[in-house]
């Protein structure tokens, strides 16, 4: 499985992982294969890119990793905020309290995330440009109780730090949309208006004040630079630091509508260079020990010059995946596809391969074949 650009998608790939909305819709379940209207609609609804799982993987067989929280939760979560979101924003609310519903959701993903088997998490989101926020929404909350757990917060602070980190954002709904949606750079008072979003969310939560402080303060940064009041370390809270690391996080990630996501590998990289000057540097390394920096069916060149997909990742060893080679050092095809531990060999990842790459890969592949 990977993730493909909807303008490199092609008919006859298979969907590796299920294409939902915001209402909890399911647009395409894992294992469709894409047609050219299939295709054609997902760049309409603003899909950005997908997960697919190609003939080159599916014949490597390599085993899917499975998300930290389950997909059912996943949806139930993204349409509770999106309901909630949307009603308060059409109302004009002064005051935002989730219901009931979506505390039960956020209770589920603190279970799932504390009881999570799964070694190292492999991100695999997919959303919509239009719905971002809501989708961004439960990934700064499932990323968030990754860090939690990973620090040994009890299951009350992880729930109050998960519904913090679910409402984060709510002052967005106050933020013209022209705005939040922009695909240039802001201007300096269109970036003012944006900032804003963080004291709104003090108002709109003002029932619940740890939510409130969470939403509050998740921009401010430990070395003065953040917003909205530039607070600096021993003024930040450890809990929206968490709320702080899993929102960039998730936001590198995520295709915007003014740039591309960031790979994971990236995206770890950027934080690590955050630690201590942004947050605290145990609070990054609690975060990027558990996520992989080559998700699964990642295609990589070592160091050694051999080329191979990404299997799986050890616990504790983010950078240090194992590869499944294909393509010798000198450039030929292995036999017989092995497994490397890069940890267990002293080797590491080089660089991703991109699509254009991968794809001459599978050609060679399949000539070789038939
Ligand atoms: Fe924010």
């Amino acid at each position: 499985m990977r993730r493909v650009p909807v303008s490199a998608l092609v008919p006859g790939m298979r969907i590796g992982r299920e294409v939902a909305g915001g209402r909890g819709e399911v647009y395409l379940q894992t294992g469709v294969i894409l047609t050219h209207k299939y295709i054609r609609k997902l760049a309409e609804l603003g899909f950005v890119s997908v997960y697919v799982r190609d003939a080159l993987l599916g014949d490597l067989h390599v085993a899917e990793a499975k998300d930290v929280v389950r997909d059912e939760t996943r949806r139930e979560a993204v349409s509770g905020v999106r309901n909630l979101l949307r009603e308060a924003a059409e109302s004009g609310a002064k005051i935002i309290e989730p219901p009931r519903e979506l505390a039960r959701t956020v209770s589920d993903m603190v279970s799932q995330v504390v009881e999570n088997p799964s070694p190292t998490i492999n991100i695999y989101d997919i959303r919509a440009q239009n719905e971002y926020l809501y989708h961004h929404s439960v990934n700064v909350c499932a990323l968030a109780l990754v860090i939690g757990t990973q620090i040994g917060l009890s299951r009350r602070e992880l729930y109050e730090l998960g519904i913090g980190a679910l409402m984060h954002d709510v002052g967005k709904i106050r933020v013209p949309a022209e705005i939040l949606d922009k695909p240039g750079k802001l201007s300096a008072e269109e970036f003012e208006l944006v900032k804003k979003h963080t004291l709104y969310a003090e108002e709109l939560l003002q029932n619940n004040p740890p939510a409130a402080a969470l939403a509050g303060m998740h921009h401010e940064r430990l070395n003065g630079e953040g917003y909205p009041r530039g607070l600096k370390a021993g003024e930040i809270p450890p809990l929206v630091q968490i709320v702080g690391i899993a929102d960039l996080f998730d936001a590198l990630t995520a295709d915007r509508c003014y740039r591309k996501a960031y790979r994971p590998d990236q995206a770890l990289e950027m934080l690590l260079g955050a630690g201590d000057f942004w947050f605290d540097f145990d609070l990054v390394r609690a975060f990027v020990v558990n996520v992989a920096a080559y998700p699964v069916g990642t295609l990589v060149e070592l160091n050694s010059g051999e080329i191979g997909v990404v299997v799986s990742t050890p616990k504790g060893f983010p950078t240090q995946p194992v590869v499944r080679l294909f393509v010798a050092a000198d450039g030929g095809w292995l036999a017989d596809a092995h497994d490397v531990s890069t940890l267990d060999k002293c080797l590491f990842v080089a660089r991703v391969l991109d699509e254009e790459e991968i794809s001459f890969i599978k050609k060679a592949l399949h000539s070789r074949q038939t």
